[in-house]
């Protein structure tokens, strides 16, 4: 597999892994991943509550949980961290704040659409900007409403199909309806890009998520016009079915 760039970061693997909520991806795990050349990624789902010693408060609890996550990555590894934060949780403003300011390579927001998500970026921000999406109209309002009120596009994309983990966007009829299938969303949502690249001269590489566990699998995905591939490691869902 060719390194691939998000925006001017690069990265030597091109694979992220997936955030998983509640104590499931922090620093250790996204650590190790970075160390391998992928992007590493601390969820920011739960951090208060694994954090509630430091404060009863839940809110206060979860900013100093995220510093101290992103410190114990840094400690672990110098390769690529990213944070997961989901816009539909109450604290979504919160995570978003600490990432920049905490100089995190990588913002991934998932869960609802991060329409506003660049108005949080400073002028010395370094964070990147990655949008989760299920389909190619949001694909386009997102990259319409970013380039039309804060001249930002997507500096990548990642697309969740029906079988993504823990994913709630689909029905369940839908996992197995080829309508909905990541093969068909891919080459859908390629072809939305392609066009605010061509028209803006930039390169918004494309993750595909959801059922991909095999080099095969993101060997087939990139075939079909995916850059590269987010995942959560094999083992996790193995460990989950047990
Ligand atoms: C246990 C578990 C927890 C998850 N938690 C989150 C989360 O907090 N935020 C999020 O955006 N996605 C979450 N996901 C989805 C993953 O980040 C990832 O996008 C998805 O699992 C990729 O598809 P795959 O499971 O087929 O590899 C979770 C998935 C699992 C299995």
């Amino acid at each position: 597999m060719k390194a691939i760039n998000i925006g001017n970061l690069p990265i030597p693997v091109p694979i992220i892994q997936g955030g998983m909520g509640v104590g499931i991806s922090l620093s250790g795990l996204a650590a190790a991943v970075a160390n391998e050349g992928g992007v590493g990624v601390i969820s920011s789902a739960g951090l208060g509550l694994l954090y509630r010693n430091f404060s009863d408060n839940y809110l206060e609890a979860s900013i100093h949980g995220l510093k101290e996550e992103l410190r114990l990555a840094r400690e672990k590894t110098r390769g690529v961290i990213g944070v997961n934060v989901m816009v539909a949780m109450t604290n979504f403003v919160d995570m978003i704040k600490t990432s920049i300011s905490e100089k995190a390579d990588i913002i991934i927001a998932g869960a609802g659409l991060p329409l506003d998500l660049p108005s949080f970026l400073r002028k010395d921000s370094i964070t990147k900007l990655v949008p989760i999406v299920s389909s190619a109209r949001a694909t386009r309002l997102i990259c319409e409403k970013w380039k039309t009120n804060y001249d930002y596009l997507p500096d990548a994309v990642i697309v969740e199909g029906p079988k993504a983990g823990g994913h709630l966007g689909f029905k369940a009829e839908q996992i197995a309806d080829k309508d909905y299938s990541l093969e068909k969303l891919v080459p859908e949502i390629v072809s939305e890009l392609r066009q605010f690249e061509d028209k803006y001269n930039t390169s918004i590489p494309l993750f595909a998520a959801g059922g991909i566990y095999t080099g095969e699998d993101i060997n087939n995905i990139m075939n079909l016009g995916a850059s590269a591939a987010e995942k959560v490691p094999l083992q996790m869902h193995q460990d989950l079915r047990h």
